[in-house]
């Protein structure tokens, strides 16, 4: 537990005498602190310098991951070795492997075996799966029922089991194999597949069932209404069948719903499905790519993994970053983080670090179930620029919460049209300027002043006008958004949540909170037919029902 970490009260020494110490003083002493807080990870440059930090408190920081053992878990993660006698993912008792996934071929020799089971061969084995489905389907021998070569996709899933491959080939349009199509199902609201399925020609549509567990209402659902849909026009269960494919843990459940086992992909326990685009359920991503675009993401993380493994920790990207959070969230008592990524093709990734970073670290106890009486994960919330400016960024500015935020661009636009990447990459960096050094009310007054307003008006307007500054960020820059550096940026946060976890002592890979939703979901769900479990809900829920059901 972070408060039981011997570093933790000297960081609260440190925070006390140092939280009013402004950045713009910090950057005006240290001409160099550009260079001594930044750093080159494979794909990606960090400046992480317009940080309320010193050298003194970041060793400090560093010290604290050695006492939460950061080293042992980071290995852990790669190797299936116990931490503390337990598997990492501990109250679901599983091994948490999903960096395996992106592990380029080597000899057999070095495969990892955990309890017996060679897990790299089934890695390999399904990537083959994946191949040998997907090179017929890109010549276009992979034909639906009434023999039209099959180049559309619609993935139903919810959760990591849509978020990920969403925000992947969201990102990496532009490498899309011509004249394929890719869609998502995930709401239960029936909009969400009414609108898709107006979209797609079903004879030339393969419908892609994503889950893991294959318990998760929404994505059934929906897949029973495809079928529905389907038989509604004419398909026969051999014709359904022809357009059916799935991923999932639990091969024998879709062998139930009529799935052909050439078109089963497995998952496995060892994968959390916010951790899984790396997995089959990034089937979309290799279906709307190619297999070729797909491997390159790996490969991209696979280089981020070699990093976190490898890098000293005061040279370790995932672990400065994350130990920047920790410094927010714990001792300036922040509890949002922002990610502003300036490149059109990012905008659905703060939604896929949602998932990632609020169902990792959104916990109230620690790996032994103590309660904890420090904030946990922050609330991640963010979107694109240059649209934020135009709407939130004037709390980022003039607000009161110390909110820090990462922005995120790309030296190279696959679009370039006059100067607007020139615009959008000064304004990406004016910005970061703008929230670190501010601009004093003195300084707005006379502003005022030369551009002609009097004293007395000046001296009111000034404090309208003042932008505090001090507000954190990270800059990340890409040089060009290509499948090897989104592999390694969305490691990069995949890992910078494990540290993060792993500092604050919680169980980063399950996620309790979400079942009691669920069973209440369906509580409700029958109580709309059942009288005497109506008369049981609290008034509020029942008067709401009601108003539903008259
Ligand atoms: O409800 C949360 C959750 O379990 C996520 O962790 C998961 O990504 C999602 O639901 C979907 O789960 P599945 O792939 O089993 O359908």
């Amino acid at each position: 537990m972070l408060t039981s970490l011997p570093s933790h009260s000297a960081l609260i020494e440190y925070f006390e005498k140092f939280q009013d110490v402004h950045m713009r003083d910090l950057f005006k002493e240290d001409r160099d602190r550009f260079t001594s807080f930044s750093l080159q990870a494979p794909h990606i440059f960090i400046d992480y310098s317009k940080n309320r930090i010193s050298k003194p408190i970041l060793d400090l920081l560093i010290k604290l991951a050695e006492e939460a053992e950061l080293d042992k878990q980071r290995r852990s993660l790669f190797t299936g070795t116990m931490f503390n006698g337990q598997p990492l993912n501990n109250t679901e008792n599983r091994h948490v492997l999903h960096t395996l996934l992106r592990q380029p071929y080597t000899d057999k020799e070095k495969d990892l075996i955990v309890n017996s089971d060679n897990l790299s061969e089934e890695v390999r084995l399904c990537h083959q799966k994946m191949h040998d489905f997907l090179a017929k389907v890109h010549k276009g021998n992979y034909v639906g029922a009434r023999g039209k070569a099959i180049n559309t996709l619609v993935s139903i899933g919810i959760g990591g089991s849509f978020l990920g491959p969403k925000m992947v080939t969201d990102a990496l349009a532009p490498y899309a194999l011509e004249g394929f199509r890719c869609h998502y199902v995930a709401n239960i609201d029936s909009t969400d597949l009414y609108e898709t399925l107006s979209k797609v020609n079903p004879d030339t549509t393969l419908f892609l069932i994503q889950s893991k567990s294959f318990t998760t209402l929404e994505t059934l659902e929906n897949a029973n209404a495809v079928k529905a849909h389907l038989k509604a026009i004419g398909f026969s269960e051999t014709d359904i069948s022809q357009h059916l494919a799935a991923v999932t843990s639990q091969e024998q459940v879709a062998l139930d719903l009529g799935i052909a086992p050439d078109r089963i992909f497995p998952m496995w326990d060892w994968v959390g499905g916010r951790y899984s685009l790396w997995s089959a359920i990034g089937l979309p991503i290799a279906f709307l790519l190619g297999m070729d675009n797909f491997k390159l993401l790996l490969s991209g993380a696979h280089d981020m993994d070699q990093h976190f493994l490898t890098a000293p920790l005061n040279q370790n990207a995932p672990v400065l970053l994350g130990l920047l959070s920790v410094w927010y969230q714990n001792y300036f008592n922040t509890s949002s983080h922002a990610v502003l990524p300036y490149e059109q093709y990012l905008r659905t990734f703060p939604d896929h670090l949602q998932q990632l970073d609020m169902e990792s670290n959104g916990k109230h106890v620690s790996r032994m179930g103590e309660a904890l009486t420090y904030n946990t994960g922050p609330v991640l919330w963010g979107g694109i620029g240059c649209n934020g400016q135009h709407a939130y960024h004037q709390l980022l500015h003039q607000g009161t919460h110390l909110l820090p935020s990462d922005f995120i661009t790309c030296l190279n636009t696959h679009h370039p049209i006059a100067d607007h990447h020139k615009h959008l990459f000064s304004n990406c960096l004016s910005q970061a300027k703008a929230m670190m050094s501010g601009k004093s009310t003195e300084e707005a007054f006379h502003e005022l002043l030369q551009q002609g307003m009097d004293k007395q008006q000046a001296s009111e307007l000034a404090p309208h006008k003042e932008n505090k500054g001090n507000q954190p960020s990270n800059t990340l820059l890409l040089k060009k958004l290509t499948p090897e550096t989104l592999g390694a940026l969305t490691a990069l946060y995949e890992h910078k949540t494990f540290v993060q976890g792993a500092i604050l002592g919680v169980n980063s890979f399950d996620q309790w909170g979400v079942e009691l939703g669920k069973v209440l979901g369906k509580e409700v769900f029958l109580a709309m037919s059942n009288k005497e479990m109506s008369d049981n809900l609290d008034a509020s829920t029942k008067g709401l029902l009601n108003l539903y059901l008259d």
